[in-house]
């Protein structure tokens, strides 16, 4: 390739997984296009966003999978994992139940993808300070047993959220 072609070499599928209103969808759309929607409808089916991120000085593309949490809406899930290389694996600080479908998430991933595929375990909405149910040393030892990179997030607030995308993709490339 001559230089000129290759601003656009690097191309990652990451997947975005978790219960449903756990705050996926506004992940997205905080790292995308910096939005937030308070009353945001379960997703139905799959969508995906393309957000160009540095690294090094390589800009790289990450094509980001959303799709929805409750088992009805959900997009066929074998085309929804193939070829991703990265995950986020995402639950509700305030909804211990979130937190203990990780589990459940984590076979369903790695039933599809190798073990290769970078995980980061988020515990979004961490605004909700009054409300929180699941400590950060709780999460931090799941993501650590299993082998995950772990941080907390708020779509709200936009706190770790870059981070959170930014952590798989540095760690794929
Ligand atoms: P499904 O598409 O049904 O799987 O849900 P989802 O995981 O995409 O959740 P979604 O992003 O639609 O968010 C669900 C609800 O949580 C919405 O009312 C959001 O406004 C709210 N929410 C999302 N992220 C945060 C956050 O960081 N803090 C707070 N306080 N609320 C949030
Ligand atoms: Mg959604």
């Amino acid at each position: 390739y001559s230089e000129n072609e290759k601003t656009e070499d690097y191309l990652f599928k990451i997947v975005l997984i978790g219960d449903s209103a756990v705050g996926k969808s506004n992940l997205l759309a905080r790292f995308a296009r910096d939005g937030f929607y308070t009353n945001s409808k379960s997703t139905i089916g799959v969508e995906f966003q393309t957000q160009k991120i540095e690294i090094n000085g390589k800009e790289i593309k990450a094509q980001i999978w959303d799709t929805a949490g409750q088992e009805r809406f959900r997009a066929v899930t074998s085309a929804y994992y193939r070829g991703a290389v990265g995950a986020l694996l995402i639950y509700d600080i305030s909804r211990r139940q979130t937190f203990e479908s990780i589990g459940r998430w984590l076979n369903e991933l790695r039933s599809y993808l190798d073990m290769n595929v970078v995980t980061i375990l988020v515990g979004n909405k961490s605004d909700l300070k009054d409300a929180r149910e699941v400590t950060t040393a709780v999460g931090k030892a799941l993501a650590a047993a299993q082998g995950l990179f772990f941080i907390e997030t708020s779509a709200l607030d936009s706190s770790n959220v870059s981070a959170a995308f930014q952590t798989v993709v540095r760690e794929i490339y």
